[in-house]
């Protein structure tokens, strides 16, 4: 079987972490191998950039130095984990991928389109996500959920969590835009109601590329024996 990439995006407090852990236990339970994974991040090398970044490190260097960052992470990323686990036959689940970098930096940080298509070109190629699931809510609901996870005011919000309001409906709007402009590979999915319903609605989705994996699978199949 080949590997497949899906990857999670949305604004903060969306609920991608429950889901993603939701998703995989449910890919696995059907006998797959599953590698749940997330951006920044992911392998110990871009781990230590996410850290930086988060902590702020790279604002004063704006966006284009931040889209540098994120990228020099994916390409460690991609290297290190993600094409490993797809040329294993593995799913992969990733939260937040290039489609963070196109909405944060690009909508949001105002970095050139092109910039970042070219960034895109070289450090994702054509490892691009079968799947995109995009989580929907209102900006207003995703933030507070964002602060409940952080216990109130125990701890400080992060990099991108600090930003206002006007930035996060901004943001919501990016990601949208992204899903419209490539329908064939993202899916937008309410995430204002319950686990379980998102869970339902992600489901459908990922069932349909699935049965599209399978049907190409012994395609591939057919054709070989008949060859
Ligand atoms: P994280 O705590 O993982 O946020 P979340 O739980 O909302 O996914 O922090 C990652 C932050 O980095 C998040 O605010 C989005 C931002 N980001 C970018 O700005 N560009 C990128 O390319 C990626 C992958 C993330």
């Amino acid at each position: 079987m080949t590997g497949l990439f899906i990857t999670l995006e949305g604004g903060e407090g969306a609920g991608k972490s429950t889901q993603i852990a939701r998703l995989g236990e449910r890919l696995r339970g059907l006998g797959r191998s599953v590698v749940t994974t997330r951006e920044p991040g992911g392998s110990p090398r871009a781990e230590a950039i996410r850290e930086s970044i988060l902590a702020g490190h790279g604002k004063p260097f704006g966006p284009f130095a931040e889209a540098l960052m994120f990228s020099a992470a994916r390409l460690d990323h991609l290297k290190a984990v993600i094409r490993p686990a797809l040329a294993r036959g593995d799913i992969v689940l990733c939260d937040r991928f290039a489609d963070s970098t196109r909405a944060y930096q690009g909508a949001l940080g105002a970095v050139h389109d092109d910039v970042l298509v070219a960034l895109e070109r070289e450090v994702v190629g054509s490892t691009r996500p079968d799947l995109t699931l995009i989580l929907d809510l209102p900006a207003e609901k995703g933030l507070a959920r964002a602060a409940a996870r952080r216990g109130g005011s125990a701890s400080a919000p992060d990099r991108f969590e600090a930003e206002n309001l006007f930035f996060h409906n901004k943001l919501r709007r990016a990601f949208k835009l992204i899903a419209k402009s490539e329908p064939d590979r993202c899916v937008v999915i309410d995430a204002d109601r319950g686990a379980d319903e998102v869970a339902e609605a992600i489901w459908e989705y990922v069932e349909r590329l699935l049965g599209d994996d399978i049907k190409n699978d012994s395609q591939a199949h057919e054709i070989k024996e008949n060859v």
